[in-house]
């Protein structure tokens, strides 16, 4: 292992990268969604203490692992835990995000598609699988792995640091848009009007599995992006940052979303859905009254769908070339090369299966990365020795630690609970 390795150049890079991962299809599709159907703002509130009292905690004992070890998500586990079951974390950790990766292309390809058909505001039936997404998912996959094999700093730092300030810009222009619409007030009745009787036990399990998937957790890609972190910087900093900026632009997509939704007198959906179909014919009537305007909106924001889900899949890529170049040897673009193969022909299965795609990404969501984060949270707050977790989360003592406790509880005892429970209620519900 003597490979030479990048670190991110400042905490600003640090957290867009993070942010980039965690921007994605998820905070477009699913979280405005549910916002509005489990609660409005009791919902809101639910989701940002899931965020700081679960998810938080879960991201910085990933960033220990990471940042302690300095190396890919299986190197990491085989340094800190040379023998025994723990290993199994490290191929978890690797396993997950490729499998995810197989799948989350299909949409960016998806994506990539729209975006060329909102030129003519002519979007036809919605038809996930086939050839065509088969083509698009092929540029997708293609153009993240070449964002990889650029390397840390000068690919994947690079396009983070232009990529996330783009989208905060433009999903602020299309939610100012939106809720200049018509009718745009119903949107923003949907999304904020508190209903406490909507927050039963599901609704918390699903707020937490979304924050989870929101976050990046238990799949190696905070272990990974973390590896890149230098010792100086504090983690907890750049854990607020990455946490506050995901919910932030989860938010923003609500009201960017869901006021043209209504304005358009159209029911509110969930997951492909809402952004294949749904937006499609909103996009269209606003065409009607204006082709300028109607494209220029569609364009933005399929454009915006691109590029969240590139920050996204380069950080599921990161995790399996880490892994390639420093356990197996690896250089960068023959491992960006393996990846891009093995994800290309996973995906194979749900490019011509919608059927299969979710349940793969069922499976991955729900089961692997819950295992993923169950792990983590048993090993940091069992196995690793608090007195080491204590000095890589404060740089050796010389930052902040008043908080520590209260993170070392939540991570030994009420995260493993909460998890369990939703893990077990995943398996048999
Ligand atoms: N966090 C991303 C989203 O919300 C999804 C994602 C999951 C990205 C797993 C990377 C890994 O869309």
């Amino acid at each position: 292992m003597t490979t030479k390795r990048d670190n991110f150049s400042s905490r600003a890079a640090v957290i867009m990268a993070m942010a980039g991962s965690a921007i994605g299809l998820g905070n477009i599709w699913r979280f405005p969604y549910m916002v509005g159907e489990y609660g409005g703002a009791a919902f809101i509130l639910v989701f940002i203490l899931c965020s700081f009292l679960l998810s938080f905690p879960i991201f910085l004992s990933e960033a220990v692992i990471g940042r302690k070890t300095h190396a890919n998500a299986i190197g990491a586990m085989k340094q800190l835990a040379p023998n025994g079951g723990w290993k199994v974390l490290g191929y978890l950790s690797v396993i997950t995000p490729t499998i995810i990766l197989s799948y989350y292309s299909i949409v960016g390809g998806w994506s990539i598609e729209y975006f060329f058909k909102s030129f003519s505001l002519n979007f036809g039936e919605f038809r996930p699988s086939g050839w065509t997404p088969l083509l698009f998912n092929t540029i997708f996959l293609a153009l993240s792995s070449v964002i990889v094999g650029l390397g840390v700093k000068a690919g994947i730092e690079k396009f983070n640091k232009i990529s996330i300030p783009l989208l905060f810009v433009l999903i602020v222009l299309i939610m100012i848009y939106s809720l200049n619409m018509p009718g745009a007030g119903k949107g923003v009745e949907y999304l904020i009007k508190p209903d406490f009787s909507k927050l039963t036990g599901r609704t918390f399990a699903f707020a937490l599995g979304q924050s989870f998937y929101s976050m990046s957790l238990g799949m190696g890609i905070v272990i990974t992006y973390s590896s890149y972190i230098h010792k100086d910087e504090n983690l907890v900093a750049s854990g607020v940052g990455t946490v506050l900026a995901a919910l932030l632009f989860s938010i923003l997509a609500g009201f960017a979303i869901m006021p043209a939704v209504f304005s358009a007198g159209i029911a509110p959906s969930s997951g492909p859905g809402l952004v294949y179909q749904t937006l499609p014919h909103v996009f269209s009537g606003m065409g009607e009254a204006s082709p300028i305007v109607g494209t220029a909106v569609a364009v933005l924001f399929f454009f915006s769908v691109i590029v969240a889900a590139m920050t996204s899949s380069i950080s599921l890529i990161e995790v399996g070339v880490a892994y390639l170049v420093e356990e197996k040897g690896l250089k960068r673009n023959i491992a960006c090369v393996v990846v891009f193969l093995v994800a290309w022909i996973l995906g194979l299965a749900s490019v011509f299966s919608i059927d299969l795609f979710g349940k793969v990404d069922a499976f991955s969501s729900n089961f692997l990365l819950t295992a993923g984060v169950l792990l983590v949270v048993l090993f940091v707050g069992w196995k690793m020795g608090k007195e080491d977790v204590r000095a890589e989360l404060t740089n050796q003592g010389s930052v902040n630690n008043k908080l520590f406790g209260i993170f070392y509880f939540l991570v030994r005892y009420i995260a493993p609970i909460t998890v369990l429970v939703i893990f077990i209620s995943n398996l048999v519900l």
